[in-house]
């Protein structure tokens, strides 16, 4: 590999990216032993959110209706308790559902028929795409019926023209962007569980990710989505369109829904033409301010070619060290920034990267650097940001939060959280999407400790509402965070939400428990 110097000072480390390729996508975290039993007398091993929450009384699951749904979907109506074992615990394994049937549809028509049973009888209903959601949405509280997309997996239409794709809800994020890659485009949006994660789960939770930066929001790339209400009706807004001022824009409410206000059983998405060029410049900062500083630099210096711009800390540098034997590229710092430009010419990009990795270097923002072009390279870089997810299960029990902030706080709640907790926690890690304004807050423990929890809930929440943030900037509120929404919205609009709901889904039957705040509470 070329060892590159910029400008007088010289850059021995300060090179092109020689480890290794690896892969983007994510390994499933190990199985952190569940006790056995059902619903909530099963506590999850890490965190007791739910143990509040009252079953409500939603039917029960009767041999007439088993008969039903196996006429329905022969063969993928599953009832085998090692089959739904996967369906009923969350991806980071702290919270477990006991459904009793696992339901996998191929069509739209399908789902109607199973939403239209299920609300005549009364049967709950959570819908779930690949079960990477990191709030407890996914899964079952109770014996709620699964719904699973994972068949509803074809691609629809795909227009090279407006580069439009329709699939349908459970294509896998991954397949769709080798889909469209093919043909020379990209899809808007990329995250750590591309490899599972389904699009219909993606527009659900309005997922942000590693894009979000360069083509903004799901709600600004979505163009359409075919959805299935509570009852049954099937609400086609699918219309390929870049404009369409008919009214209000439906199709709004089901983004971020979190399964709660209708079934995505297909969805419509703008996707932008793959960049020729892509660059990653990993930095390393000694303080935070400088990576502030080194963030307005960029956006002033890169600007239209920047495409990402994501941090990290020295704990989360030693956790994927540690524990995914990853290698740091560069000289051990308390930040590392990673960079990457994407754009439709190579020499203008690399000429403007250069000018601002020789500008970081001779104002010492950054300490020390390496860049990558080629693509296993650049995937090596990425996997250092991307799997701190991954390498933080297997550092005990995770606390998770996902706050969007003022830019300038962001380290701070890190830091007062580290002194607020001392010894108490294991690690209290920082890591995000700092283009963004979001930080990833994450704490770990040896195990699940129920007094580390009070100690960190509702501190975090309050520190974010006193800073003006949001106390879900991307993965939603779930099953872990919905009681806490009042810190980041007010009650009139908590009321609108339930209003909403009760408009919808009159029996709440889908996905109860999640998202909405406790009603009486909001009364
Ligand atoms: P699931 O987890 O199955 O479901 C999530 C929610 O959506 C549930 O409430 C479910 O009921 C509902 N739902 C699912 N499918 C449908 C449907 N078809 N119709 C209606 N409701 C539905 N999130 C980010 O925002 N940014 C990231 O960068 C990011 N990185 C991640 C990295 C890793 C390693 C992991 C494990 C998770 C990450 N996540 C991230 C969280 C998660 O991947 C996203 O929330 C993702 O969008 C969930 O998709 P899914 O198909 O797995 O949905
Ligand atoms: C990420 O950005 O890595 C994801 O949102 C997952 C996480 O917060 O750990
Ligand atoms: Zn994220």
């Amino acid at each position: 590999m070329t060892t590159v110097f910029y400008g007088s000072r010289a850059w021995g480390l300060f090179h092109r990216a020689s480890s290794s390729s690896s892969s983007r996508v994510w390994t499933h975290p190990p199985f952190v032993g569940l006790s056995p039993g059902r619903g909530l007398s099963r506590p999850p091993p890490c965190r007791a959110a739910h143990s509040g929450v009252r079953r409500l009384p939603f039917a029960t699951l009767s041999q007439q209706d088993r008969d039903f749904f196996q006429t329905l979907l022969p063969g993928r109506a599953l009832t085998d308790p090692e089959v739904l074992e996967a369906s009923n615990v969350d991806w980071l394994k702290s919270v477990r559902g006991s459904s009793e049937l696992l339901l996998r549809p191929r069509t739209t028509e399908e789902v109607s028929q199973i939403l239209r049973y299920c609300n005549a009888r009364g049967l709950a209903v959570t819908p779930q795409g690949g079960n990477t959601g990191l709030v407890g949405g996914s899964v079952p509280v109770f014996d709620e019926i699964i719904l699973s997309t994972a068949l509803l997996n074809q691609v629809l239409s795909f227009d090279v023209v407006s580069g439009i794709l329709t699939c349908q809800a459970g294509c896998v994020l991954e397949a769709l962007s080798s889909f469209v890659g093919e043909q020379d485009f990209v899809m808007p949006l990329d995250l750590g569980a591309k490899g599972s994660c389904h699009i219909g789960g993606n527009v659900a939770t309005n997922a942000g990710g590693l894009r979000l930066l360069r083509y903004g929001p799901l709600r600004g790339t979505v163009l359409g989505l075919e959805v299935v209400l509570a009852d049954g009706t099937v609400l086609d807004s699918q219309a390929p369109l870049r404009k369409d001022n008919t009214g209000y824009d439906l199709k709004q409410l089901f983004i971020g829904s979190e399964g709660t206000l209708g079934v995505v059983t297909a969805v419509s998405i703008l996707c932008p033409r793959k960049p020729s060029a892509v660059n990653l410049a990993f930095l390393g900062c000694a303080t935070f301010p400088q990576v502030l500083e080194t963030f307005q630099l960029c956006r002033g210096m890169l600007g239209e070619v920047l495409s990402a711009f994501e941090f990290l800390d020295s704990a989360c540098m030693k956790l994927v060290q540690d524990h995914l034997k990853l290698t740091n590229p560069i000289k051990e710092s308390p930040f590392y920034i990673l960079i990457e430009t994407s754009g439709s010419s190579a020499a203008h990009d690399e000429e403007k990267l250069h000018r601002f990795l020789q500008e970081v270097m001779t104002s010492s923002l950054v300490a020390d650097g390496t860049v990558a072009t080629e693509d296993s390279k650049i995937k090596a870089l990425w996997a250092l940001r991307e799997r701190i997810t991954e390498a933080l299960t297997h550092d005990g029990c995770v606390y998770k939060y996902d706050l969007s902030l003022p830019v300038q706080h962001i380290y701070q709640l890190v830091e007062d959280m580290q002194e607020h907790l001392g010894t108490r926690a294991k690690n209290v890690v920082g890591y995000g999407h700092l283009g963004d304004g979001n930080l990833h807050l994450n704490i770990t423990s040896p195990s699940h400790d129920p007094a580390l929890l009070a100690a960190i809930e509702p501190y975090v929440y309050e520190w974010t509402a006193r800073h003006h943030g949001s106390i879900s900037a991307e993965h939603g509120l779930g099953l872990k965070k919905r009681n806490y929404v009042h810190f980041s919205k007010p009650a009139p609009a908590l009321r609108l939400m339930w209003q909403i709901k009760s408009l919808l889904d009159p029996r709440g039957i889908l996905n109860p428990y999640k998202t909405l705040p406790d009603r009486a509470s909001t009364d």
